[in-house]
């Protein structure tokens, strides 16, 4: 019997994802940019089951169906195709995340998923290779791969499009929960009416391809300030693209536009406090180790707070298989 068990956190990119070049191989229009998080950890054991046959799921300890296990056999799909095998495989994990933090679980989970899948199926995949297999389950997944901090390469086709670790100085999230929150249009559809509604659209993908090199070089000139500006600004750019699709999108509830007040406040005062949201009403601010705990604190009357830093990429935790059996090749 061949299982494995792999774990990896969410991401949360400074330099946002928008736009699909390629909806089945998840090709995105530009590059993005991302801190790995510390919490929030996804485990996830996939083990082979030669007398299946269908693929079944278990999500926090009940059976998924629907969507979440017809996404998990697409993936599954890809990953047998890879290892040339028909076994089908029994997937159980487990979400670390409240699901009232609105943290996306889609990139956890797919590159937790696509490290236990490819050790159950007998695949030693290197880091890149790890990151564009997770990248076909859900785009932002391919950078929690990687540790602390990623950058996500467009690239031209699946070769190319992956991500890749780079350095940056130690900065801290407070993620805020806000209150008052409404149910939020899938990142999917709404970066499809986005690209198909927007008169910004292709301003968006040339000045996001220019935000990601500015970024490469404040991470490598270690300049926490110009990181946190861009970080801020770029995503205040991501929700005035996607305000403008038609029908209009908005992710930002009351409490979210709140907590940039709060943060564009302690500037002010001379904290360091950068704010960045994701396609839900939810909002990080970017900070210090120092000044972590005085932003938590600004920012709690808003919504419940945690901090985070930047945390390990996809690894794994255990492994069975039967002897005899010997690893597939990288590719
Ligand atoms: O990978 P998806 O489909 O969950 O899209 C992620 C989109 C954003 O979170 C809004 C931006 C990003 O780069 O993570």
């Amino acid at each position: 019997m061949r299982t494995a068990t792999a774990r990896a956190h969410p991401n949360i990119a400074l330099v946002k994802y928008w736009g699909k070049a390629d909806e089945e191989l998840i090709l995105p229009v530009a590059g993005s940019m991302s801190m790995t998080l510390d919490a929030f950890a996804t485990t996830t054991t996939v083990t082979l089951d030669p007398e299946a046959d269908e693929d079944s799921f278990v999500l926090n300890g009940s059976p998924a169906t629907g969507t979440a296990l017809a996404r998990t056999t697409r993936f599954l799909d890809h990953v047998r195709e890879l290892a040339g095998s028909r076994e089908r495989a029994h997937v159980d994990s487990m979400n670390e995340a409240p699901t009232a933090a609105g943290l996306a679980s889609s990139a956890s989970g797919f590159a937790a998923l696509a490290l236990a899948a490819s050790r159950a199926f007998g695949l030693a995949l290197d880091e890149r290779a790890l990151s564009r297999l997770a990248r076909r389950g859900s785009g932002s997944a391919c950078r929690s791969v990687v540790d602390r901090y990623a950058v996500w390469h467009a690239g031209t086709d699946d070769e190319t499009s992956y991500a890749e670790q780079i350095d940056a100085p130690d900065l801290r999230l407070v993620i805020v929960t806000v209150d008052g929150a409404q149910k939020a249009v899938s990142s999917r559809e709404g970066m499809r009416r986005t690209a198909a509604t927007s008169p910004f659209y292709d301003a968006w993908i040339t000045s996001t391809a220019r935000t990601l090199e500015e970024m490469v070089r404040a991470c490598a000139a270690g300049d926490p300030t110009r990181i946190g500006e861009i970080t801020e600004s770029h995503a205040l750019r991501m929700h005035a693209v996607i305000a403008s699709s038609e029908p209009p999108v908005r992710y930002l509830a009351p409490a979210s536009v709140a907590v940039f007040d709060t943060a564009a406040a302690l500037r002010a005062q001379g904290v360091f406090a950068h704010t960045t949201a994701d396609a839900g009403p939810n909002v990080c601010v970017l900070t210090t180790p120092a000044d972590a705990e005085r932003v938590a604190e600004a920012v709690s009357a808003h919504g419940s707070v945690r901090i985070v830093g930047p945390g390990p990429g996809a690894h794994l935790v255990d492994e069975t298989v039967d002897a005899g059996e010997t690893d597939g090749v990288a590719r």
